[in-house]
């Protein structure tokens, strides 16, 4: 039988890291086979366009190049991880996917969506996520969030996250808009509360 595919979205700090890894428990210890990766990353050439997508030196990438990093990332990890994963039954768990790119490079940069969701399914051979958790967060909780990881874990904010309030507030409506165009993928959790709350949430939604 073929494995589920689950993505969690969300902008910066609203704990998709944190529930990602906590769904990718609860599964394994019921016994079910679990792949979890990210994006951009989850293999060795994809990493290594994450680390081209961070770099913060002169030349940063322009919106379009920018799009095409990240689908060339994608399309590695689809073919070469989620597709094998599913097709021998394994569930795959992906720390963002396609409707971050929907959301960031559409309606955060602007670039046209008729033309990102053709490239989209190009770059993913049409594979689209069997269930999507946008986890959603007030902006003024997930910039308490990432000042409070930032400061335990000694590290600064990168180039996406430095972009302005205006860019962040384009992508949460962007995100709850793509969640009410399909509402039997996409479902939005309150993510404003503790980490134990949200979990209660994403159960409720795995059945
Ligand atoms: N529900 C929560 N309440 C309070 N703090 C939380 C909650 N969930 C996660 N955190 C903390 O907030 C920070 C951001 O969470 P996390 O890394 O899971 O978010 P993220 O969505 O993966 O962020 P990014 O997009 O930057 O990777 C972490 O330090 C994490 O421990
Ligand atoms: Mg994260």
């Amino acid at each position: 039988m073929r494995g589920r595919f689950v993505t969690f979205e969300g902008g910066e700090g609203c704990g998709k890291s944190t529930q990602v890894k906590r769904l990718a428990e609860h599964l394994r210890s019921k016994g079910v086979e679990v792949v979890l990766t990210r994006e951009p990353g989850g293999t060795r050439l994809a990493e290594l366009i994450r680390g081209l997508l961070k770099d913060e030196r002169e030349d940063p990438p322009c919106d379009r190049s920018e799009l095409l990093l990240f689908l060339a990332a994608r399309a590695q990890l689809v073919r070469n991880v989620i597709v094998p994963a599913l097709d021998s039954g394994k569930w795959v768990l992906s720390d963002r996917f396609s409707d971050s790119t929907f959301a960031y490079q559409g309606y955060g940069r602007g670039l046209p969506l008729d033309s990102l969701r053709l490239m989209n399914c190009f770059a993913c051979e049409g594979l689209k996520p069997d269930l999507t958790l946008l986890l959603d967060v007030r902006p003024d909780v997930a910039a308490a969030r990432m000042r409070r990881r930032e400061a335990a874990t000694n590290t600064s904010a990168d180039r996406i996250e430095l972009a302005g309030d205006d860019f962040h507030s384009r992508l949460r409506a962007g995100f709850l808009e793509l969640a009410k165009a399909e509402p039997d993928r996409m479902k939005v959790i309150d993510a404003n509360g503790s980490p134990d709350e949200v979990w209660a949430q994403i159960l409720q939604n795995m059945v």
